[in-house]
């Protein structure tokens, strides 16, 4: 197929290029490198050996767009580009609003001119806000708590709109749990501009001596051991779940959603231990009170997306830590030769 990507310089988007060449498919990226690096797009044909299309530039800008589709037949889109920090959106919810649902619009709209009926998208498992039971299926209550989840809902939404208005239309909606981990080879990964917000780039910044000590936000939840539970998931294993969700866009017709999680919770305290111990480093912490907004624990029940797309994840903990680490210490290296 020829798949286009959108925010494919990203975190996530850089990882499912690579997996999708890989496969054999063929991809356009389309990325304005408002939070990433044209060096990614280097990296991508150096760990697959393969050439893609790229183009630079806004997916609001519609005229882009359908330059895009007029120079290629474009089967299928997998929509990552949006902006992605929890904390912005709630100071700058217009900007959030804006970003992430004018790129779905427009390019939904350039689809239809174009005829292009295959839609994966990125959601999150922040969709399911403070969830009544543990683990969480797809047809859990839905409800958000800032701006970006709403975003991710109100694309939910419109996506359903359409697959019902056309019954062409085939969307596969991903909810992500908590990507972590980089490419094995240290060329692709996650480096967040000034002082993470996000667990795993906050325990590297602290590895590397860059940050004094991570605060570990409240011991006191009903967990394990008192902190924060989540599922971490591979972004590798992640980006193959894009492979799958692909495959079923094209067999099938209206809107389905996946949960992409490995099923396991681990703490926050268990996170820094397994890091420390794969890596051979010390990560200094000190307990602060709760984040806002934060739930105890939040993990994924990943039994629909095996059944219905084949999806398993494969990548341990111990291999989300030693990766996340090994992107950071090569990185400097990568981004600048
Ligand atoms: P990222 O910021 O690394 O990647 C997004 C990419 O989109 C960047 O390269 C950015 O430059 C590009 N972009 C943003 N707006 C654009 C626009 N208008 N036009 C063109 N390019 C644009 O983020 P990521 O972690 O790779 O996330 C990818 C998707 O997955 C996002 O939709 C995000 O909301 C979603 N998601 C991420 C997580 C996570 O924890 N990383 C969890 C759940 C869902
Ligand atoms: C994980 C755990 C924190 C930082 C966020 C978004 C979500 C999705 C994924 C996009 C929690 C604790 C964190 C720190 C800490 N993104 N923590 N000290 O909040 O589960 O999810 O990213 O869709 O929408 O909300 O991830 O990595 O921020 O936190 O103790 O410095 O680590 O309290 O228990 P979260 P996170």
């Amino acid at each position: 197929m020829n798949i286009l990507i959108t925010g494919g310089a990203g975190y996530i988007g850089s990882h499912t290029c690579v997996e999708l060449l890989e496969a054999g498919h063929d991809i356009v990226i389309v990325d304005n490198f408002s939070n990433s690096n044209f060096k990614v797009l280097d990296n991508i044909k150096t760990i697959t050996s393969k050439e893609f299309k790229f183009y630079e530039g806004d997916v609001k800008d519609k005229a882009l767009l359908e330059k895009i589709f007029k120079e290629n037949k474009i089967d299928a889109v997998i929509h990552f580009a949006a902006y992605k920090a929890v904390g912005e959106s709630v100071t700058k919810p217009l900007m959030y609003y804006r970003n992430n649902l004018d790129t779905t619009i427009t390019l939904l709209e350039v689809m239809n001119e174009f005829n292009c009926h295959n839609f994966v998208f990125s959601s999150s498992a922040t969709v399911y806000g403070s969830p009544k039971s543990l683990p969480i299926k797809e047809d859990f209550p839905l409800s958000t708590t800032n701006p970006y989840g709403t975003t991710k809902l109100m694309n939910e939404q419109i996506l359903s709109d359409v697959a019902t208005a056309d019954p062409d239309f085939s969307v596969i909606i991903l909810r992500y749990f908590n990507p972590i981990g980089a490419h094995r080879s240290g060329l692709l990964g996650e480096d967040p501009n000034g002082i993470p917000n996000n667990l795993m780039p906050y325990i590297v910044r602290v590895a590397t001596k860059e940050l004094p000590s991570l605060n570990i936000f409240g011991n006191d939840y009903d967990t394990k051991d008192g902190t924060g539970v989540r599922d971490y998931i591979h972004v590798v294993d992640l980006a193959k779940g894009h492979l799958k969700a692909i495959e079923k866009a094209a067999t099938s017709k209206g809107v389905k959603y996946y949960n992409l999680g490995t099923g396991t919770g681990y703490s926050v305290l268990e996170l820094v231990k397994t890091f420390e111990k794969v890596n051979n480093i010390k990560v200094p912490y000190k307990i602060a009170p709760r984040r806002a907004g934060d739930i105890a624990s939040c993990y994924a029940d990943p039994t629909k997306a095996y059944q219905e797309l084949g999806f398993k994840t494969e990548l341990t903990i111990e291999d989300m830590c030693r990766d996340s680490y090994n992107y950071i210490i090569t990185k400097e290296k990568h981004l600048n030769d």
